[in-house]
Formats: C-alpha cells, sequence, structure tokens
C-alpha cells in the first residue's frame, strides 16, 4: 500500500528550500530557517492528507508551527510526518555545501518520536548494511565498511561532524587508516549520503541531533542501507521528555525497526545550498529550479525530480541540465 503519493508531498520541501534558499550566505540563519518552515507550513495545507507532526520544530510551546502533535494536510489518510524545513541553518546562512530540506513519512504510528536531544549515530549504504554495528568501536566499523566494498581501508571516507566531542572519534578513525569528510553541520546529508554511489562518503559515525537521526534512518529504510542510534541525554530533562514520548526501549539499541517501524517509509530532500548529493535552488529572474530525492520503502524507487517553477511573465526555455 502506498502511504501517500510522493510526487504531491514533493512539493512540500520544494516550497521550503525554495523559501530558504533566497537566505543563503546572507548571515542570517533564524530568517532562513522560518522561511523554510512558513513556506512548508503552508504547503501542506493543500495536500491532501491527515498528517501529524512526530518530529518538528519543537514542542507546541516553544514552536509556533511544525510543533509536535499539530494536524497538517488538507484531510485524507492518517501518517506520521517528520520534518526538518531546513537541515543546516548554519550552511544556508553561510553558503555552504548541502543544506537541504527534509521529510520522512510513514502510516500513523510508526515513526520513532524522538525528543531533541543527541544520538549516536552509524549509517552505511547497503552493501555493508550488516557489517557494521553501533556497538562495534569506530576502528571495527571501519574495517568492516572496507571488507563488505572490497577495498583497502585507505579508499574509506568517514563523514564526521566536526566537533570537540569528536575528537577521539577522529583520531581512532585517522589510526585505522581511513580518511575523513568533516562537515560544519547537517548530518542528515552525512548519513544518507552513505548510501548514494558518488558522494564519495562511506561510513557516517558520531554524536549529532536525534531527530535528524529518524530523517536519516527513513531514507536508509528506502534504499536498504543501515543506520543505528543510542540515545545520548544531556540532562535528566531530556531523559524524561524520552521516556515519554518513545516507545522503544530508550536505554536499548535504536535499530531501524525501533526508529521507523514501517516499510511504507518515504524520505524526500530538496537541496538548499548545491552539494554532492542534491543541487541547491537556482532563481533565474522569470523563474527557479530546484533538485530533489523522493525515496519510496514500498516500491524500492529513488527518484531525482528537478522542477522548475515559472513565476514571470516573460518566456524561457527550460534548460536540461
Ligand atoms: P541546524 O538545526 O542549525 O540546521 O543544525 C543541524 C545540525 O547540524 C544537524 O545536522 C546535527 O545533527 C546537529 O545540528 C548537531 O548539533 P550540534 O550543533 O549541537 O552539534
Amino acid at each position: 500500500m502506498r502511504v501517500t503519493r510522493i510526487i504531491e508531498m514533493l512539493e512540500v520541501t520544494e516550497a521550503a528550500a525554495l523559501a530558504a534558499g533566497r537566505w543563503m550566505g546572507r548571515g542570517a540563519k533564524d530568517a532562513a530557517d522560518s522561511a523554510a518552515v512558513d513556506a512548508m507550513r503552508a504547503a501542506f495545507d493543500s495536500i491532501n492528507i491527515s498528517g501529524e507532526i512526530v518530529i518538528g520544530e519543537g514542542e507546541r510551546d516553544e514552536a509556533p508551527m511544525l510543533y509536535i502533535g499539530e494536524h497538517v494536510g488538507a484531510g485524507g489518510q492518517e501518517i506520521d510526518i517528520a520534518v526538518d524545513p531546513l537541515e543546516g541553518t548554519n550552511l544556508t546562512a553561510y553558503g555552504q555545501p548541502n543544506a537541504l530540506s527534509v521529510m520522512a513519512f510513514g502510516p500513523k504510528g510508526t515513526l520513532l518520536n524522538a525528543p531533541d536531544t543527541y544520538m549516536l549515530k552509524v549509517a552505511t549504504g547497503p552493501i555493508a548494511a550488516e557489517a557494521v554495528h553501533i556497538d562495534a568501536t569506530p576502528t571495527e566499523n571501519v574495517h568492516a565498511v572496507a571488507n563488505s566494498l572490497k577495498r583497502p581501508v585507505g579508499d574509506i571516507v568517514v563523514c564526521i561532524l566536526d566537533r570537540e566531542r569528536h575528537e577521539d572519534l577522529i583520531a581512532e578513525v585517522r589510526d585505522a587508516g581511513a580518511r575523513i569528510r568533516l562537515i560544519s553541520d547537517g548530518d542528515v546529508f552525512g548519513a544518507v549520503a552513505t548510501a548514494i554511489e558518488g558522494t564519495g562518503i562511506h561510513l557516517y559515525l558520531g554524536i549529532g541531533a536525534a531527530p535528524e537521526g529518524v530523517l536519516a534512518a527513513a531514507a536508509m529504510r528506502c534504499i536498504g542501507g543501515q543506520f543505528m542510534g543510542r540515545f545520548r541525554f544531556r540532562n535528566d530533562e531530556e531523559r524524561a521528555r524520552a521516556e515519554r514520548m518513545a516507545k522503544c526501549d530508550i536505554d536499548d539499541v535504536l535499530d531501524m525497526d525501533c526508529l521507523v517501524a514501517t516499510d511504507q517509509a518515504a524520505f524526500i530532500a530538496t537541496g538548499v545550498t548545491d552539494g554532492e548529493l542534491l543541487r541547491g535552488v537556482k532563481y533565474f529572474g522569470q523563474g527557479s529550479r530546484t533538485h530533489s530525492v523522493a525515496m519510496d520503502a514500498s516500491t524500492g524507487t529513488v527518484r531525482f525530480v528537478e522542477t522548475v517553477f515559472k513565476t514571470g511573465e516573460e518566456p524561457f526555455w527550460v534548460r536540461r541540465d
């Protein structure tokens, strides 16, 4: 059973990316984020779904729109929705690569309601999916990926968020002989890139935001890659929130069945800034162009979609590039 029409849902991330892209390089991350949120929220109004936001901009008292528990859509099939209208607010504000507008969805009750805490994550593409584990050491995971891909360890690239908390992780990966792609933000990209040939990234390791973990896990569910996590709470309040929200054991491994408990998940991302996975939004006076990926676990399809929007009165040629 198809959860809902993916192409219709694509309009939601396209709208958010088109709005956020206007803020590229303008040094205003909050403005970029609210532009994406407003546009995404408005786009939901014309989609025939009854969606509940399970991952969004925060709790109801801290986010006016796309808050956890908010109902969106014009009515239709009941689904869980996870959104990050602008994944990479700083990337957008400073014109850096791989800012995305992201959404995942699945049948009601299937997406983990992850609170805004941290998560230790490991992700890799389909070929090494069964070989890595969240409780293995970085060295073991690097070797497991190299063996699965039948490549020397020196050919493997590990994506890691550039944070002080990752000093030991980075040192161990270097000692293991792998190469590293350090990113300043945007670990949904980092995890999903491991499953897309040509990005040059084979393994994602490290601690990032938990909601982004569910989004990345949905993509891996669609592609057949691996994503595993473990919550890393910073305080008792975060732990209590997770106890209230999560349906699985919060001290256990967060595996794919806990994070995205369905084989009918879908994942959609639209590029805001140019990157290895997607091109960013282009504006050209009479129109604009977006580049997205739409993954559907129920059919096993991965679509890369270019959309041209005509906004001006003047005619123009649609270029195929
Ligand atoms: P934004 O919410 O500003 O877009 O940042 C997203 C992000 O870089 C995620 O991709 C990542 O999981 C998380 O922030 C890392 O959090 P922190 O900056 O606290 O290390």
